[in-house]
């Protein structure tokens, strides 16, 4: 990462955090099945970009100086003790998933907590699983540069891993033992498949002719909040809950990830059309191919009517997709969508203004800056 104009990384702050993480997310993912075993820890890896831990893990220490009581002892959480294998095959050789503690640098001086850490493991366990399932629905052959699950063991298996990989996660859920994090992350879950289900259809509804209106980029937004927004912005309020934050610090570390998961997505939706498919390490143009009308065309469209056609029938006939990724490229549709984005950006940034100041916070306003900077 490039250091801040101090000279001090930003990031610094969570960088030991983040060495341990593929670790102790592997731990969570063991299973006797050793077929099972490989796919459920296949995309892990190759080590993803870890946003949603990372945002997690800085928002864990950022909101920590925010309170008062002491946290050099926090309360013995389940997440620290043994439970007793739960899966089919159980004999020895069988590790459960969770009889040992999140794995940390003893001699780190961390403000963050043993269950603010599982949280950042459980947010890219179900990021990890909605991939898997992401990659069969759009027939994807690559993700993190090497060919996507559903492409190296098939369909079944890329389903079944991910289904798998939410079990897990779900446990160590629970065992945090705070419904109201519980209840937050379960809502997430549900969320993902609402906004993929949205995007199912590119407008409310099911017209041959839609016109461009006002509830367009309103269902549009809806289903980018709950495709992408609702992970980054439930658990960093659950961070902000887990390390007992009062409820004003809890609504801004919800603005700050609602914000900032739009601006996220927006950006993702952008790269689609302006990076190529070696850069982004997966497919580009991927979007229009799939049918999919975001933001960079619902802007072109606002100005030109014949874009609404192609929406209608899902780009589907001969030299559609040519022809609206022409439309989308001579409109403004990308500058309108980065400026959508960077709105958003400053409203996640004005979301912690009030936070004390600490290397944390700026890791948080750095993650704004690096998500508008983004090229994959
Ligand atoms: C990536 O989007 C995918 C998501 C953000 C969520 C996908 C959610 C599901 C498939 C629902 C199932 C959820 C679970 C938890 C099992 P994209 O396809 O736009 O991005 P990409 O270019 O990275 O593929
Ligand atoms: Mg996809
Ligand atoms: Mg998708």
């Amino acid at each position: 990462a490039a250091p801040s104009p101090i000279g001090i990384d930003p990031l610094q702050s969570v960088a030991k955090e983040l060495k341990f993480l593929t670790g102790n997310i592997q731990q969570l993912l063991g299973s006797g099945h050793p077929m099972l075993d490989t796919v459920a820890k296949y995309y892990t890896q190759s080590e993803g970009k870890y946003v949603r831990p990372m945002l997690v893990l800085l928002m864990s220490q950022a909101t920590a100086l925010t309170v008062k009581q002491d946290r050099s002892t926090p309360r013995a959480l389940d997440v620290d003790s043994p439970i007793s294998p739960s899966a089919v095959l159980s004999d020895a050789n069988h590790s459960s998933p969770l009889t040992s503690p999140p794995t940390v640098d003893d001699t780190s001086d961390t403000t963050v907590l043993p269950s603010q850490r599982r949280l950042a493991e459980i947010t890219e366990l179900i990021h990890t699983a909605s991939l898997l399932h992401d990659d069969v629905i759009d027939n994807s052959i690559s993700r993190r540069s090497a060919p996507s699950a559903n492409i190296q063991f098939g369909n079944k298996m890329a389903v079944l891993a991910g289904d798998f990989m939410l079990g897990r996660a779900s446990v160590a859920l629970a065992r945090l033992r705070d419904p109201e994090v519980t209840e937050l992350l379960a809502t997430v879950i549900a969320n993902l498949i609402e906004g993929e289900f949205m995007q199912l259809r590119n407008t409310a509804s099911d017209e041959k002719y839609p016109a461009y209106s006002q509830e367009t980029m309103e269902y549009y937004l809806q289903k980018t909040y709950l495709k992408s927004a609702s992970l980054i912005s439930k658990s960093t309020r659950a961070a902000a809950i887990l390390g007992n934050c009062s409820p004003d610090v809890v609504d801004a570390a919800y603005s700050y990830g609602k914000n900032l998961g739009l601006a996220f997505q927006l950006v993702d939706d952008m790269l689609d059309y302006t990076v190529s498919g070696a850069e982004l390490g997966k497919p580009a143009g991927a979007d229009l191919e799939l049918g999919l009308a975001t933001a960079p065309l619902l802007f072109a469209w606002k100005d030109n009517k014949e874009l609404g056609t192609l929406v209608g029938r899902r780009f589907a006939e001969q030299g559609d997709v040519k022809r609206a990724h022409d439309l989308v490229i001579q409109s403004n549709g990308i500058e309108q969508t980065r400026a959508m984005a960077e709105d958003y950006i400053n409203k996640a940034r004005e979301a912690i203004a009030f936070f004390p100041e600490s290397q944390a916070k700026a890791g948080l306003l750095d993650m704004c800056t690096k998500v508008l900077q983004r090229r994959k």
